[in-house]
């Protein structure tokens, strides 16, 4: 078993111990079974990483496919018949213990907040865990841990959806999903850009929409959004819609963005992604997917905003680590308004 020890500069206190508690999950499965507390070595990190002690992990949908396993062509990378990696959590805000030689912006006693990203070995859900120092930012002054954690993943996504479709004054933007992790966040920074929001939830969620800035609210259950208007960006996070419907209230020069992992068992989004790839060969609309990789530069960003008062996070709930199993199961519902964080 390994101590955070070798070329790292520690903090006096607490004393780091021998063995963590971690969530994990040996096999892909439905959450519940899968899911487990254990103890884990302490992790030693690398020049380049910091030892954090975690205090916060948000839940994000692709933390479920992970531990479901589906869809399944995921596997591909993430291991076939069960994970190369057993960690689980991808969001995090902690306190800095240690700092890798090689690490310039971060020291011990920093309270930071980010994101490792899926392809990283380690899981966030521990308490201590070791992490690249290129994808943390100082938390900011105004957030709890918990909100913290909640910001990586959605805050970046909404981020870079508003970039890539160039989301500006008066851009008419609908957002399906829009009371969502992503959706909440997206529908106020569009809102502090100058665009004219349209927000699509159910009606329970409708009020809080509307307070972070969307002029108007679409309750799916009780009216199609596909059926009239028309949009500049559309930003998909549900992808429930048939394509050729979604695009006949985009504008004939509009950028729609697929943005969700939801589909088949198997192939997820990949079908309706290679569809609309198809289709914006041929049209003037622009249909994209776009990915998120995370770096500390955009999480300097948020955090800025933050500071700023453009951009509050919502939670809905939180568990504690011995209840993370729980906390994915409600992310798996897709219903969560604002965002679910595990806490340590
Ligand atoms: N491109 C990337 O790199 C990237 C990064 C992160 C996530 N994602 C993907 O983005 C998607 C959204 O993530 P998230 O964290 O925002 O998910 P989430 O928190 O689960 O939000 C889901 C949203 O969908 C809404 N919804 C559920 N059923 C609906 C329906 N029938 N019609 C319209 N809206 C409906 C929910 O509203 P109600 O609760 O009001 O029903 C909620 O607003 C996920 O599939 C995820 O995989 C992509």
């Amino acid at each position: 078993m390994a101590a955070a020890t070798g070329e790292t500069r520690g903090a006096s206190s607490p004393p780091v111990p021998q063995a963590v508690r971690a969530v994990v999950r040996e096999r892909y499965g439905p959450l519940a079974e899968v899911l487990h507390l254990t103890s884990l070595p302490v992790p030693v990190p690398g020049s380049d990483e910091v030892l954090l002690r975690v205090r916060a992990v948000g839940i994000n949908p692709a933390d479920v496919f992970l531990a479901t396993g589906r869809p399944a062509m995921m596997r591909a990378t993430m291991g076939l018949r069960r994970p190369k990696h057993v960690g689980c959590g991808q969001d995090v805000a902690g306190v800095v213990e240690a700092a890798g030689s090689a690490v310039s912006h971060l020291r011990p006693g920093d309270e930071v907040f980010g994101e490792i990203g899926i392809a990283r070995g380690a899981g966030t859900l521990a308490e201590l865990v070791a992490v690249p120092a290129s994808v943390l930012a100082q938390k900011p002054a105004g957030l709890t841990f918990v909100e913290a954690a909640a910001l990586p993943m959605a805050g970046l996504t909404a981020l870079r959806a508003l970039r890539v479709a160039e989301v500006g004054a008066g851009t008419r933007l609908l957002v399906n999903g829009a009371s969502g992790g992503i959706g909440h966040m997206v529908v106020q920074l569009a809102k502090g850009l100058g665009a004219e929001v349209t927000g699509v939830c159910s009606a329970r969620n409708a009020e809080m929409v509307r307070s972070l800035g969307a002029t108007r609210v679409i309750d799916y259950a009780s009216e199609d959004f596909t059926r009239s208007g028309e949009y500049d960006v559309i930003l998909d996070n549900v992808l429930n819609r048939r394509l050729r419907d979604v695009r006949r209230v985009l504008a004939p020069q509009g950028v729609l963005l697929l943005n969700s992992g939801n589909g088949g068992r198997v192939l997820g989004p990949l079908p309706r992604m290679a569809c609309g790839y198809l289709a914006s060969m041929v049209s003037r609309q622009t249909i994209r997917v776009f990915s998120t990789t995370s770096a500390t530069r955009e999480f300097v960003e948020l955090a800025d905003l933050v500071d700023a008062g453009e951009l509050r996070v919502v939670v809905a709930d939180t568990y504690p680590l011995e209840r993370a199993a729980e906390a994915f199961t409600r992310v798996a519902t897709g219903h969560v308004a604002g965002k679910v964080v595990v806490t340590l």
